[in-house]
């Protein structure tokens, strides 16, 4: 089997990972790296004795790739992607997928036509818990979902924004907390709880001075029926987020409140109903009884190998055809390499990624409802009309439309 010809666009933040994730992977041929900062790409490269690029069409126009990873600011995801699958490259996005879903749309109808892969780097899907949880929801161990109740908080201040000044404007950030940290939030909870159908959201800016906003607030109806209420702020520590999802038997309840975003040891506890609440509903004959819940928690340590974690997700999710041993040269195994794993798999192989363009596409779709909902100030169904966030998303990058700003 030829190996992968690879290059990494955006090396000097999350590119990193990409490069050694990419550098851990036995079925990678490194090749090239892309950065506008000359010094550093001329530098890192050269260490590594690889081709140096300060433009990737200069990459494209060498043709020595046959996948890469875009790690760059969220407005150049959809333009690089687009290139490089137009030019028939496979494309591992980093998250956002993309700012607006006409964006993501037309990067997959690219991909579709030129049968190619796209991989995103919405890596908590890998983590420990959230397997756990999904696990636990697909195998039916809750029931049908009812509800989900899902805060995430951190707090980022000035400086964060002052360093990287492009995560400061919808023009080049796509939005704020909802777009930048908590895109993987909303993949999760899409990838958790299926397709949301309707959406009601507000956002707004307390804190800071640039024009993104600071906080979120949403209710969501899926198409199951179950509805979730979320929050989403990067005014509040990190350390208290929390996150519950309820169905017909049983609740799950994440109290390791940090172990989505950074994968590490975790319990999560779940609470078995003593019977489903469908029939609990007539059977309790007491005005105000209540179901009586049994609790036990499942676990994983991190000293537990990650290897065996990985290649269970895949086995279970049927996600790639495998004939060579998985991953044998990386240890540990981090998110971005499961992904990468399964992307190159994919490519060499057959099969998808473990996050393909097409799953990420949905989180892509709720943000952008959410933002519509917010400041057009009205409950919003989904398939999302990709015409109407487009003309709202001209408003905000000109100014036009600005998210309120709540100062005490
Ligand atoms: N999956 C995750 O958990 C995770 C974590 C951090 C960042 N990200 C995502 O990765 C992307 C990059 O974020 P970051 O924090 O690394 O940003 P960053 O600003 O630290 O790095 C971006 C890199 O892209 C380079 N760059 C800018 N314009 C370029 C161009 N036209 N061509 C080539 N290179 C260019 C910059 O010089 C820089 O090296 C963003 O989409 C971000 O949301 C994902």
């Amino acid at each position: 089997m030829e190996k992968v010809r690879y290059g990494v666009i955006g090396i000097k933040g999350i590119g990193r990972a990409h490069i050694q994730a990419a550098q851990a992977n036995e079925q990678i041929d490194l090749v090239a790296l892309v950065d506008v900062d000359e010094t550093e790409v001329v530098q890192v490269a050269g260490e590594l004795g690889i081709g140096a690029f300060t433009g990737y069409r200069h990459l494209l126009d060498a043709g020595i790739v046959d996948a890469v990873s875009i790690a760059v600011p969220h407005h150049l995801h959809y333009p690089i992607g687009l290139d490089f699958l137009k030019a028939g490259v496979h494309v591992f996005m980093e998250k956002p997928f993309a700012i607006r879903v006409s964006e993501a749309d037309a990067m997959l109808a690219v991909a579709q036509k030129n049968n190619l892969k796209i991989a995103v780097g919405h890596q908590y899907r890998t983590h420990r818990s959230s397997q756990i949880v999904k696990r636990l929801i697909d195998s039916g161990t809750i029931g049908a979902t009812l509800r989900v109740l899902w805060m995430w908080g951190e707090f980022r201040p000035e400086s964060y924004y002052h360093r990287d000044i492009w995560r400061r404007t919808f023009q080049y950030a796509g939005g704020g907390v909802l777009m930048n940290q908590t895109s993987h939030d909303v993949d999760l909870i899409c990838w958790l709880m299926g397709k949301p159908v309707q959406v009601s959201a507000m956002v707004g800016n307390h804190l800071h001075e640039a024009e993104i906003e600071d906080i979120v607030c949403a209710n969501v109806l899926f198409e199951s029926g179950a509805m979730g209420s979320l929050q989403f702020t990067i005014t509040h520590p990190r350390g208290y987020s929390i996150r519950q999802i309820q169905g017909d038997k049983g609740i799950i309840v994440m109290p390791e409140v940090e172990s989505l975003t950074y994968d590490q040891d975790e319990e999560i506890l779940v609470g078995t109903y003593e019977g489903p609440l469908t029939e609990m509903v007539t059977e309790l004959k007491g005005i105000v009884d209540q179901p009586a819940i049994s609790w036990r928690s499942y676990g994983l340590k991190q000293d537990q190998v990650q290897e065996k974690i990985a290649a269970r997700i895949l086995r279970r999710l049927g996600a790639v055809k495998r004939p060579h041993k998985w991953q044998s040269n990386a240890k540990p195994v981090n998110g971005f390499a499961v992904i990468m794993n399964s992307f190159i798999d994919a490519i060499s192989f057959g099969g998808e990624p473990l996050v393909t363009g097409k799953s990420a596409r949905s989180a892509i779709e709720l943000i952008n409802a959410m933002y519509l909902s917010a400041m057009r100030k009205k409950t919003v169904d989904l398939p999302l009309n990709s015409h109407e966030y487009d003309a709202l998303y001209e408003e905000l990058v000109k100014g036009k439309l600005q998210v309120p700003r709540f100062r005490s």
